[in-house]
């Protein structure tokens, strides 16, 4: 099964209580985007959205610029049929983070917990390469991992963080 295919059949075979990485307020995040200079005119990009709860506030506190990436179709589906009507102001990206071509730039890069997933260093290096090339001189990028000797799998995929050669992305 693809990794695509994997994601899609999580977030359709389980309830969104049953997400262990689900958050009714992503207040971390929007804390550090404070920390980072957040504004309403911000342009801000989350990768591997899922159904969490960040372009949800981040359209309350006033933002208009606003992505949400995810390979998985079935997760921004349903992120957009909670979100109703103000769906129409995010600009939804179905793709893999390593494969997808940038179109515009961006004041703030947030991942929770998508970047452990990339267990191959080219996948990484696509990563950092894309990260590089769509935030802005000056923005910020807000990564959020499993921990050096954190969990070796999350959902089934393994994760890379414990792996030694993650190091060279410091
Ligand atoms: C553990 S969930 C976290 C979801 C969300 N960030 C949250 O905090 O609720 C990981 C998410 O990353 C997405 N994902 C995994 N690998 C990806 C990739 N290579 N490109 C884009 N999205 C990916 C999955 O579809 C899933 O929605």
């Amino acid at each position: 099964m693809s990794n695509t295919d994997h994601w899609n059949e999580v977030y359709i075979k389980k309830a969104e209580a049953e997400l262990s990485w689900r958050q009714d307020n992503p207040s971390v995040a929007l804390d550090l985007m404070k920390m980072a200079a957040l504004t309403v005119r911000s342009s801000v990009i989350d990768i591997g959205e899922g159904t969490s709860r960040l372009m949800d506030r981040l359209l309350d506190l006033g933002l208009s610029d606003l992505s949400a990436l995810d390979m998985s179709e079935s997760a921004l589906a349903a992120a957009r049929v909670r979100l109703g009507v103000r769906e129409n102001s995010v600009k939804w990206i179905v793709a893999d983070i390593t494969r997808w071509e940038p179109t515009q730039t961006y004041d703030i890069w947030h991942d929770c917990a998508v970047f452990h997933f990339l267990v191959k260093p080219d996948d990484r290096d696509a990563y950092i390469q894309r990260l590089s090339r769509s935030v802005i001189p000056g923005g910020h990028a807000i990564i959020a991992a499993f921990a050096l000797d954190g969990p070796e799998k999350c959902s089934g995929p393994s994760v890379a963080c414990s792996r030694p050669n993650i190091h060279a992305l410091a």
